[in-house]
């Protein structure tokens, strides 16, 4: 007994050794997570292609007509020197010779199966393609969530849905659910056309932005395209230097102009008690006369038209 208690503090003290060897030795790299082990098949893509051809019930070849398939292109896994098939099936041996305890054939060592964890999928596509993943896909949303590359791209058809305009909105819906029918309702941004798509303001591959969002924070990313309201203003209305999303919704809302509450109740949220009347309750208004005026004509936007700041001498009130 006394021996084992021992040999547990001895085991504990050498941990500790090894845990500070490691701190000292700086922050452990964690990416690209390495392939798997193991005997590598190495007969080119023909000898995968023996049994992967066209004719076949479980067709491979038709990765050869993308990009992944240029053979001229020392990069690619195709290229002379690179494993082909194995670049990203991994060392896959066993699966031609060898057979499981039930007959059946070993899996190739990757076979990007969703009972596969994320990182052992990830590792042959970052193995090349760290650089254009950039610094963020570590501990970015999708990585962290166990989301591997290949839950968004497909490699071996020609066309990569998530990469088509057309198509990459029904890849990031069948997971995203509610931004779907965000994206349904009568006001939106105009992605279901085609004509915007999901990473005109996210970066799929993770940002140091909230929401994972393209630009460093909200405002950045919609001054990309409405510049018109980054200002700067003479008369600032303060909420919107700070957050067009105080009172715009990105995705799609039941309001006109993607408005996330109907003025003007949206308005009365921050203002109440103004000098002149601006809710239902508060009757008797000095200028510009009573509350139906200005509660009930259409609403505050009929004299506020200025609402996202006025740049004339006398705008103060964002009436002009
Ligand atoms: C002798 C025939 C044969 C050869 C050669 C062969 N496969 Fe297969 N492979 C199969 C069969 C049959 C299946 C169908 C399902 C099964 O039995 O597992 C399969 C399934 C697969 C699958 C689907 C799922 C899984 O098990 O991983 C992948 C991917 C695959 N093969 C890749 C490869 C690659 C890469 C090579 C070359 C290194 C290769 N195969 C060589 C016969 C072969
Ligand atoms: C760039 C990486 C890559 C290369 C190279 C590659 N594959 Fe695949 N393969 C995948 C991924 C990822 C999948 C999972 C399905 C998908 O995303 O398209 C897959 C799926 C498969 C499947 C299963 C298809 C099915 O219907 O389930 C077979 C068979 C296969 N590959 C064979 C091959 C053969 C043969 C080659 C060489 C000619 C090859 N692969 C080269 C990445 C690759
Ligand atoms: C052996 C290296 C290698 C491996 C492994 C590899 N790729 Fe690639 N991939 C390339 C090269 C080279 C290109 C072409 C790049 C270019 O033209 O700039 C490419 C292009 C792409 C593109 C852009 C396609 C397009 O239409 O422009 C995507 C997406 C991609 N790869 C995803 C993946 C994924 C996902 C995996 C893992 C399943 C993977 N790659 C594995 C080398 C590789
Ligand atoms: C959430 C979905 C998603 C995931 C997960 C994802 N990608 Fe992408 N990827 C995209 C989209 C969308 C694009 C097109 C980029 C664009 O339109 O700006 C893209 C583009 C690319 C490109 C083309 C070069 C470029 O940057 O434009 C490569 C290469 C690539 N991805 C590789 C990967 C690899 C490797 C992984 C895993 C480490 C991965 N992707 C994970 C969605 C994803
Ligand atoms: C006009 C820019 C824009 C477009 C286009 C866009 N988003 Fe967003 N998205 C945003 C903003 C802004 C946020 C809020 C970010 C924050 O502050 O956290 C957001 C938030 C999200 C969130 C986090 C949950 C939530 O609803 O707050 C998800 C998931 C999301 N977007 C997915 C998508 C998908 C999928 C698409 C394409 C179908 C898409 N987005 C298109 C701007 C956009
Ligand atoms: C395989 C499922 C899957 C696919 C496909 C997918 N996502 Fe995601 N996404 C997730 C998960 C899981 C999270 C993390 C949990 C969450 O915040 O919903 C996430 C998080 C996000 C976030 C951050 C949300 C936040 O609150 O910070 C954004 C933005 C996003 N995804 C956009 C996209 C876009 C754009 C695409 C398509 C290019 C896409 N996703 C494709 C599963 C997916
Ligand atoms: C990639 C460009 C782009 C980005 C980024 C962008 N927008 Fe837009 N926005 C558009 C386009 C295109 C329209 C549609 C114009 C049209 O239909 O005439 C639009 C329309 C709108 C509308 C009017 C909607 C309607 O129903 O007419 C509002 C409000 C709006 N955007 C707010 C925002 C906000 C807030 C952000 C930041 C979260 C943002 N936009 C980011 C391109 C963009
Ligand atoms: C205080 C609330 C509020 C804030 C904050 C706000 N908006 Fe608006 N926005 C509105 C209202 C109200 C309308 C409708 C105006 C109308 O009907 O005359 C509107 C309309 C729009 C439109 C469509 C009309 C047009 O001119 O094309 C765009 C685009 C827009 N806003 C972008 C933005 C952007 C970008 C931001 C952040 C920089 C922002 N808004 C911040 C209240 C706001
Ligand atoms: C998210 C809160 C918020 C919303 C929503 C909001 N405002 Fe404001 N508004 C402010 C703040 C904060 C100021 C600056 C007040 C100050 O400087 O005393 C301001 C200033 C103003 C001013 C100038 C008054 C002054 O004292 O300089 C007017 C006019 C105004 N808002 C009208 C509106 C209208 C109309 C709406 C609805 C379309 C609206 N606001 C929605 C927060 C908001
Ligand atoms: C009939 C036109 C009209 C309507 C409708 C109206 N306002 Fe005004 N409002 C004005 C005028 C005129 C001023 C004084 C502007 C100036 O000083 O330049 C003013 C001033 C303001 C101020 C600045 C008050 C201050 O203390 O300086 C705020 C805030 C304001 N309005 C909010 C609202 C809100 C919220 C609504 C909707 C509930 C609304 N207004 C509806 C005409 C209107």
């Amino acid at each position: 007994m006394k021996g084992n208690g021992d040999g547990l503090r001895w085991l504990t003290a050498a941990g500790m050794l090894t845990w500070l060897l490691l701190w000292a030795a700086g922050p452990v790299q964690a990416y690209p997570d390495a392939m798997p082990d193991g005997a590598y098949f190495d007969r080119g893509t023909d000898g995968c292609l023996m049994c992967h051809g066209p004719d076949s019930q479980w067709p491979g070849h038709d990765i050869l007509d993308t990009v992944h398939g240029v053979r001229g292109d020392a990069r690619t896994p195709f290229a002379e020197g690179q494993r082909a098939c194995e670049s990203c099936h991994g060392p896959s041996a066993d699966h031609v010779v060898g057979r499981r305890e039930d007959g059946g054939r070993p899996a190739t060592a990757i076979a990007f199966s969703a009972e596969e964890p994320a990182a052992l999928k990830d590792a042959p596509c970052l193995a090349c393609h760290q650089a254009d993943t950039g610094h963020h896909w570590q501990g970015s949303a999708h990585q962290f969530e166990d989301v591997a590359c290949t839950d968004c791209h497909q490699v071996h058809p020609r066309q990569d849905r998530v990469m088509a305009r057309l198509t990459q909105a029904e890849v990031c819906s069948d997971c995203h659910r509610r931004t779907r029918s965000e994206f349904l309702r009568p006001s939106t941004h105009p992605v279901r056309s085609g004509s915007m798509v999901c990473t005109d303001c996210h970066a799929p591959h993770g940002s140091i932005a909230p929401g994972e969002l393209l630009r460093g924070t909200l405002n950045e990313s919609c001054y990309e395209c409405h510049a018109e309201y980054r200002g700067p203003f003479l008369w600032e209305h303060a909420p919107v230097a700070e957050d067009c999303s105080s009172c715009h919704e990105p995705h799609g809302s039941s309001h006109r102009n993607l408005l996330s509450r109907r003025s003007p109740w949206m308005c009365q949220e921050c203002h109440q008690a103004q000098f002149h009347p601006s809710t239902v309750e508060s009757g008797l208004g000095v200028p510009p006369r009573g509350a139906s005026r200005q509660v009930l004509g259409r609403d505050c936007l009929n004299c506020h038209t200025q609402v996202h700041g006025s740049n004339h001498p006398s705008g103060a009130g964002l009436i002009r």
